[in-house]
């Protein structure tokens, strides 16, 4: 979501030459351009993988990628419900230069400057960051698979936190550009992380979202809306939220210290308040295990999957038990099935067992039916 809508630039719109069309699927439609982006690295397999899902439904890449984003990040419990706006046109040019992309080497001025140009405050630029709770960094450097906190399945406030902790090694051979020292074995830092949890223009917000999660979810969804109408007339399109499955709760407000770690292990950067007291996780030292399993897409694509809109609408009007246990999940497992990675060797078991219960193929029918008439509206595409 974050790439394709990024390659947007206000001031050379306002210098009268082509800035880019924001969230216009430009990066699935034109990957032969964008991917060579440096910023881009590690994108070129979601790319590959979700275009002919976007082909066969007739859905346009913008939507697509819009669409895949928000029902990968309602996979991890305590995201907010992203709001999805359908009916972006299937045409766009390429973004204009690799420079538009930010790159996890670029020093805190270049973020600030490229972002701003986008339209981004500081502020706005930290609750973005919340994405990154949930990553696992696949492209920089063996062994690979590194999250960027240590409870990758959730989205939760522990990224924020971790990355202040003082940081002591790199999880594989350091030779990854933009790699930074992480506090955690088997953690990842990315250098830009580091540099806006301590940057004056961005530290308190970090700061602030540690011990406050419902505000870190509020400005995510906000800025998440902008970002991804960059380019685009949000007026023009439908609103399809109902769509999107509703997350999981968190189960903590709060990050903790890992255990291990103590408030001497944090750089705190914020001169205007206080670092917070925080509980710490009991234990041994944590530290993230190497297992997340690469599951084979191809596996997927043999289930029978309806087409997405009957899909989606299913979820709505079944409520069946979570995420993982109806059609949606299906096909957002397809669709971002790098983003549910993270769950696990567990997680795949849990969606296997859960296919043999869902209903017989007639009340599904019947659900399909129901469904399409009362979501008409997004039936479009
Ligand atoms: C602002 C500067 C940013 C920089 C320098 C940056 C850099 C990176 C890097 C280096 C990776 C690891 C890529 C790999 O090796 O697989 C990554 C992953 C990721 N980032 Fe960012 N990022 C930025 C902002 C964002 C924003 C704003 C979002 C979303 C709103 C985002 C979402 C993600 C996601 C979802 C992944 C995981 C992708 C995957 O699983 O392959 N990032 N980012």
């Amino acid at each position: 979501m974050f790439h394709d809508a990024i390659g947007f630039s206000k001031s050379a719109i306002e210098a009268g030459t082509f800035g880019g069309g924001g969230a216009d699927g430009s990066m699935m439609a034109h990957s032969h351009v964008e991917l060579r982006y440096g910023g881009n690295v590690g994108l070129d397999e979601i790319i590959h993988e979700q275009r002919p899902f976007a082909l066969k439904h007739e859905v346009s890449f913008g939507d697509f990628i819009q669409f895949a984003g928000a029902v990968g990040v309602a996979n991890c419990q305590g995201a907010p419900r992203l709001q999805f706006l359908a009916g972006r046109a299937n045409h766009s040019r390429p973004a204009p230069h690799e420079g538009l992309i930010p790159a996890p080497f670029h020093s805190a001025d270049e973020i600030f400057s490229r972002m701003g140009d986008a339209g981004f405050s500081p502020q706005e630029v930290v609750a973005l960051s919340a994405a990154h709770s949930i990553p696992c960094v696949d492209d920089a450097t063996p062994p690979q698979n590194e999250p960027l906190d240590s409870t990758p399945q959730e989205f939760d406030s522990q990224f924020f936190l971790e990355t202040l902790l003082e940081g002591s090694d790199y999880p594989g051979n350091a030779s990854a550009l933009g790699e930074a020292k992480s506090p955690l074995p088997g953690e990842f830092r990315i250098q830009t992380d580091g540099l806006l949890a301590r940057d004056s223009r961005s530290a308190c917000e970090w700061q602030s979202f540690i011990t406050d999660h419902d505000a870190m979810n509020a400005k995510f969804y906000k800025v998440m809306a902008k970002l991804s109408a960059l380019g685009q007339e949000p007026s023009k399109l439908v609103d399809c939220s109902e769509v999107i499955p509703v997350p999981r709760a968190v189960r903590r407000q709060k990050a903790r210290l890992p255990a291990g770690k103590t408030l001497d292990d944090v750089e705190a950067a914020c001169d205007a308040t206080p670092f917070p007291s925080l509980s710490v996780k009991p234990g041994p030292p944590t530290s993230i295990p190497a297992a997340y399993v690469i599951f084979s897409v191809s596996w997927i694509q043999n289930l029978t999957i309806a087409k997405p809109v009957q899909a989606y609408n299913l979820r709505i009007d079944l409520r069946l038990h979570s995420c993982l246990h109806n059609f949606v999940s299906q096909f957002a497992f397809v669709a971002s099935y790098r983003l549910f990675l993270l769950g696990g060797l567990q997680t795949v078991i849990d969606e296997t067992v859960a296919m043999s219960k869902l209903p017989d193929s007639g009340t599904l029918l019947h659900e399909v039916r129901k469904a399409r008439k009362r979501y008409a509206q997004c039936w479009v595409w």
